[in-house]
């Protein structure tokens, strides 16, 4: 077959990689918790500073270096950190201006609480009263004043014990970097979405456990990431953990490591999914299949897309298989990013309808993960995706669908967080739609669920259908304007504006327990 040339997305996937520097886009770089834990010095740190450069990786985007846990001394008189007097024995600014010589930034570590992670689950004892905690303004000027860094990771583990609230606290930590130096970047590690407040204060959030070195691992974060999409936006994102590919021949975290069908699907998903992309092997020994797939450009291009967006589960079966999509270099254009995720034990024929990604016409696919333009398809796609696989591709069609349905997995949700704060969550459910839907929005006017995404070409009347709980009444504002309904069995009669509408369902005084999505039919 004659391979297909490219036409849309290779001066997009070019115009996206020249934009990575830009400082709104995911995270790229590395750092050293995975494969080091708590050992590390400044000539390890320095290493694979150099690596970065020697290896390709810089060239390919990754052009930050993270030191995360395990350099804390002890507080000085004043309160003061002091650096680990073995581990970096000259001083942290030493190794932050390395890292700066070679023209890539530099990132710290610390804790919301009086104690590390490290001196909770290490044994680093070094790290007791090492946190943030009570030494916000200090430890912010002593990082960012003295040492010169860029970035700070911020743990948790001691503000747990501490009983600290994470929206004040956070708050608190963010002012005080504020104050040395406005705009430094900040990631909440939370290791569950912290809730709505985080995009006020942070740079990207973890929303997970920590990472392990196994399958399992991968996939449960893709679950946790799946229903997140309209928390993403330019500059704020959901982050999935420090990748783990190339941490084969490596025994530090739990876990066998990931094949490479595995790692490669993990690179494909954390790309489309838009995470920051923060390497986590040890350099020196990567595999050199490891490091083609970490540098393959036209997937970075998807992370560092200027659009900001999440792919979202277009469609998604009970045995956690699925459609992932995103537009990428125009919004609501022809060329979209779509993933084929198979995280079961059995490879299956999966097969991409082009109706569930909004595409018409003749559709081009390009294979983004294996590099290969794959033809022109009409109405379907279909590809073989390995056991504990996941394949990105590039679809270019010629015309842009309207959408009828928006899963409430998709929506944004106000006052959800992962934490346990409030009652809102999106919920599993095998005989949903998409297998999901969202319970317990209503009772407050901030409880709602809100698509901002409605696309109508030409405006006009639409008849809107609910599936919820139909018992119980629902405010729908549309475009700010509310209309009143006694139930979602009511179907409602809305005006949509040509373009992006704003659809928001949630009641001021009633529990809403459940919707699985919206539906919209043109009159
Ligand atoms: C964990 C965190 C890890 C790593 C570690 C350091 O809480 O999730 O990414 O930073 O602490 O002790």
């Amino acid at each position: 077959m004659k391979l297909h040339r490219l036409s849309l997305f290779i001066p997009a996937i070019a115009a996206a990689i020249s934009a990575q520097a830009a400082p709104k886009a995911p995270l790229m770089g590395w750092s050293s918790w995975n494969a080091f834990f708590v050992d590390i010095s400044d000539s390890l740190i320095m290493r694979q500073t150099d690596l970065l450069g020697e290896l390709g990786l810089a060239d390919a985007g990754y052009r930050q270096v993270n030191i995360d846990d395990g350099f804390f001394g002890h507080r000085d008189s004043t309160g003061r950190m002091q650096p680990h007097p073995v581990r970096f024995p000259n001083g942290m600014k030493h190794v932050v201006d390395y890292i700066h010589s070679k023209g890539y930034k530099a990132g710290t570590y610390s804790d919301a609480g009086h104690n590390t992670c490290g001196s909770m689950w290490n044994n680093d004892t070094i790290g007791i009263n090492a946190g943030m905690y009570e030494h916000e303004d200090i430890d912010a000027a002593t990082a960012f004043g003295d040492w010169n860094f860029d970035f700070i990771k911020i743990d948790y583990c001691g503000a747990e014990c501490d009983g600290l609230v994470e929206q004040e606290q956070y708050t608190k930590i963010r002012q005080a970097l504020d104050r040395v130096r406005p705009g430094i970047a900040l990631n909440i590690c939370r290791w569950r979405f912290p809730g709505t407040w985080a995009e006020d204060i942070a740079e990207s959030w973890r929303i997970s456990q920590d990472i392990m070195n196994d399958w399992e691992s991968i996939k449960s974060i893709v679950d946790l990431n799946a229903p997140l999409s309209a928390y993403c936006r330019n500059g704020h994102y959901n982050d999935m953990d420090m990748l783990t590919i190339g941490l084969r021949e490596n025994t530090s975290l739990t876990g066998d490591g990931l094949d490479h069908t595995e790692e490669s699907a993990q690179f494909g998903m954390w790309c489309i999914m838009s995470s920051p992309l923060l390497i986590g092997c040890d350099l020196e020994k990567i595999p050199a299949s490891s490091l083609e797939i970490l540098k393959n450009p036209e997937l970075i291009a998807v992370n560092q897309d200027p659009l900001a967006l999440q792919a979202y589960p277009a469609v998604r079966e009970a045995d956690g298989s699925g459609v992932f999509v995103k537009d990428i270099v125009r919004r609501n254009g022809l060329t979209r990013a779509v993933a084929l995720y198979n995280p079961t034990d059995t490879a299956k024929s999966m097969v991409l309808r082009f109706r569930d990604i909004d595409l018409g016409g003749k559709v081009k696919v390009r294979d983004l993960s294996n590099r290969r333009d794959m033809g022109v398809f009409k109405d379907k796609f279909t590809a073989e995706i390995p056991a504990h696989g996941a394949i990105v591709y590039a679809v270019d069609g010629t015309r842009r669908l309207e959408p009828s349905v928006y899963e409430a997995e998709w929506g944004y949700l106000q006052m959800f967080d992962n934490i346990g704060r409030n009652n809102v969550k999106y919920t599993y459910d095998a005989s949903s739609s998409g297998c999901m839907k969202v319970e317990f929005l209503g009772a407050s006017p901030e409880n709602y669920i809100e698509w901002t995404n409605v696309y109508s070409e030409k405006g006009g009347r639409y008849s809107l259908n609910i599936k919820a709980t139909p018992e119980c009444p629902l405010q729908i504002r549309v475009n700010g304007s509310l209309h009143e309904a006694d139930s979602a069995a009511d179907k409602l009669k809305i005006s949509l504006e040509p373009g992006f509408n704003t659809i928001r369902i949630g009641h001021d005084t009633s529990v809403i327990p459940a919707i699985d999505f919206i539906s919209l039919v043109k009159q």
